[in-house]
């Protein structure tokens, strides 16, 4: 028996070489459980709207049914020889019932198949995905929850900005993967079209029941457009791009812990589990899984990338450039799911200086420039004003080597007279993020209460 659902029309068989380059069954053998279940669903329709035989079409769903059973206990041999994963599922059919496979690819095409295949693939990983994105938030979360008195310096520019709270800072990720969460969920909804029908791209002169095969296969609509059908990619796309915003998000993250757990900044120890060591430098412990991470988002965005370029070109409807959506597809997909599930872990093993935090403030007061600022605005200055006078005492005290703190009252009335002994404790870093006020801020209280929300939301 051959192993191609086509060949009538050949005289001659492929090039070998040429032959192994165009088979596709090497990846998209992960698309075999979907293959059937359509198959299943199809060959349902086809049987109930009187289009194929009903015995023929009992035939082939009981004998895939088993298929897929055994496929999912590991005892279904997929023949890795074949063209592409369609067609071993056909010809595996045809070697156990014989001719009555034959009914099968009545009024499909491989073109909708394919799409069919992928877009079940896309709504099940998508749900993979989000479920993952929810634990790495709740793993964020608990950090934020346990060290919510922990408070570390601000940055812009990676240099010392203000006090905020480290919980502050580790739920502004949780908000990022929240759009990412978002993104992909919105990305499913473009999924669930089914596009079987669509055949070739033209539809088909049967009668068939679309709603019902979408329907069986847990699809809200049917595609509208059978040359769209086949043509479109964009949902590989959106999912491609939901990824790389991600990755983006994670790798920022990645540089961050990077730099937190330097011993210049000396905010967090990551746990052993997710470092690894270097052959020559004893002392090393490297944060390798940052690093890796940080450095696999290349590679989500060069997957995006390269199937943005490889649709660009494209005349409607199929082309079998088409194919090489799935490689880079189902890597972004695969590397997503480990990915997520190594941050969980590490961000579980995170551990927090706090002493360290507290000898920072101590050792830079100007974290509290923006502070003592304010103070002068509250004393009656404009902004402006107290912004000047604050950035001199800044450069007198680093000149001459002196802390601001150090500074006696009557100093400080040299710059202005609005000083008064009530300034000292504006040197605070508790009561720095206590006072701010705006929704959104540091401030302990916002930040509990943002603490709660999540942990509320997370749960369901
Ligand atoms: N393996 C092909 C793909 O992944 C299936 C569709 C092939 N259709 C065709 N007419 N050659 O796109």
């Amino acid at each position: 028996m051959t192993n191609k659902m086509w060949g009538g029309r050949f005289k001659q068989d492929q090039d070998l070489l040429f032959w192994k380059f165009q088979s596709s069954i090497h990846y998209d053998k992960v698309l075999a459980s979907y293959d059937i279940k359509g198959s299943i669903a199809h060959a349902k329709m086809l049987g109930k709207t009187g289009i194929i035989p009903v015995r023929a079409a009992q035939l082939i769903t009981s004998n895939l049914a088993k298929m897929l059973k055994d496929l999912e206990n590991n005892s279904f041999k997929i023949d890795l020889s074949a063209e592409d994963i369609h067609s071993a599922i056909y010809i595996a059919l045809k070697k156990k019932i014989g001719d009555a496979a034959d009914y099968l690819h009545t009024a499909r095409s491989r073109n909708d198949q394919v799409v069919l295949d992928l877009r079940m693939y896309a709504k099940d990983k998508i749900s993979v995905l989000t479920g993952l994105i929810k634990k790495l938030q709740s793993a964020l979360v608990n950090v934020s929850k346990k060290n919510i008195d922990v408070i570390i310096p601000g940055l812009t520019h990676t240099r010392h900005a203000v006090p905020i709270l480290l919980s502050h800072q580790l739920l502004a990720y949780v908000e990022m993967f929240e759009r990412d969460s978002k993104r992909l969920f919105q990305a499913r909804e473009r999924c669930d079209e089914m596009p079987l029908g669509a055949c070739a791209m033209a539809g088909t002169s049967f009668v068939i029941d679309r709603e019902y095969v979408a329907k069986l296969l847990g699809f809200k609509k049917v595609s509208q457009n059978s040359i769209d059908a086949v043509s479109d990619r964009d949902f590989v796309i959106d999912i491609l791009s939901a990824i790389a915003i991600l990755f983006m998000h994670l790798s920022r993250f990645c540089e961050e812990m990077i730099l937190f757990s330097t011993p210049e900044f000396n905010i967090i120890e990551i746990g052993e589990a997710y470092c690894t060591g270097s052959s020559i430098m004893p002392q090393k412990k490297n944060p390798d899984a940052l690093e890796l991470i940080r450095g696999t988002s290349a590679r989500a965005y060069a997957n995006l990338n390269s199937i943005m370029i490889m649709m660009k070109g494209l005349p409607l409807s199929y082309n079998r450039d088409m194919q090489l959506d799935k490689e880079e597809f189902f890597d972004s997909v695969d590397m997503t799911e480990k990915v997520l599930t190594i941050m969980s872990g590490l961000v579980k093993s995170i551990m927090i200086n706090k002493n360290n935090m507290l000898k920072v403030f101590e050792d830079d007061e100007s974290l509290f420039a923006l502070d003592i600022a304010d103070y002068l605005v509250r004393k009656g200055l404009a902004f402006a004003r107290a912004h000047t006078i604050t950035g001199k005492i800044i450069t007198y005290c680093a000149d001459n080597r002196l802390k601001i703190s150090a500074l006696p009252i009557d100093k400080l009335k040299r710059f202005t007279s609005k000083f008064d002994e009530s300034f000292y404790k504006e040197l605070d870093a508790k009561r720095s993020v206590v006072k701010k006020s705006s929704t959104g801020s540091t401030n302990p209280i916002f930040v509990r209460q943002q603490i709660n929300k999540w942990v509320k939301r997370l749960k369901d």
